[in-house]
């Protein structure tokens, strides 16, 4: 679906999150959300926040796991997920804190291969993700699934892609400061999402949404996998949707 403008676009994605919170709430049931970090999203969560505020949509029935961390980042940095997501969206709604998932950035090696392992099962265990939301970066990254990622990969540790590091490097003061790696749901994970929402915005990201949706299907840029699904839907400005 191709909006004016991201606005537009962010008006309707955050809709369709109240919506399912409400249909779970109606039920008694929790909402599963996967929630996905960058500039992209920010928009959507301004909008959720909004209606929390002014037309009352709780968020005590939503789980929230989110895509990925980076590695090695303490929860506590100003770049890690964990303040982002707090800035952006907890800090501002009812949400419960146990109920929010962020991979953990502080991890001994050894320790995150089972870590990540607990991360799928904590998924399935709530029922699976009602709706995952993702942003997409110009390697054609979902989550930190860099060029090389296999379709069926789980939750794991990778290595963070140079152009995304380059990305990443006003953020973190230079690219030299950025983690080299990163904790990231894997592209099997996603595709377990009852639903999954990519959304770009701007000219800058036109050339990877063009390759993402009408490219070959390949590894080399793994947004590609997403064709394969019947449960994407690919939410876009006319900037982002320009070279289609
Ligand atoms: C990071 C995140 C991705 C995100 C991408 C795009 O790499 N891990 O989940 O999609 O950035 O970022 P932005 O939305 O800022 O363009």
């Amino acid at each position: 679906t191709v909006y004016k403008d991201q606005q537009e676009a962010a008006e309707e994605i955050a809709q369709q999150i109240g919506t399912i919170i409400k249909l779970k709430q109606e039920k008694g049931e929790n909402a599963v959300l996967g929630l996905a970090t960058g500039a992209t999203p920010v928009e959507v969560y301004a909008r959720l926040v909004r209606m929390h505020k002014e037309e009352g949509l709780s968020f005590k029935n939503v789980i929230t796991f989110n895509l990925d961390e980076y590695y090695p980042m303490q929860p506590d940095a100003k770049q890690s997920y964990v303040a982002f997501m707090d800035e952006q969206l907890f800090n501002h709604v009812d949400i419960d804190r146990k109920n929010i998932h962020i991979p953990d950035g502080t991890l001994a090696a050894e320790e995150i291969a089972g870590y990540c392992l607990s991360y799928e099962h904590k998924i399935e265990e709530v029922g699976g993700l009602d709706l995952q939301i993702l942003g997409i970066g110009r390697t054609g990254h979902i989550g930190f699934n860099e060029p090389g990622s296999a379709p069926n990969s789980g939750t794991r540790l990778v290595t963070l892609d140079d152009l995304t590091r380059r990305d990443a490097a006003r953020d973190f003061g230079g690219k030299e400061n950025v983690p080299t790696k990163a904790i990231t749901m894997g592209i099997g994970t996603i595709f377990k999402a009852k639903e999954i929402i990519l959304m770009a915005w701007s000219k800058k990201k036109a050339s990877i949404i063009k390759k993402a949706v009408e490219g070959e299907i390949s590894g080399n840029v793994p947004a590609t996998y997403l064709q394969l699904s019947d449960n994407v839907k690919f939410v876009l400005d006319e900037d982002a949707a320009s070279e289609l």
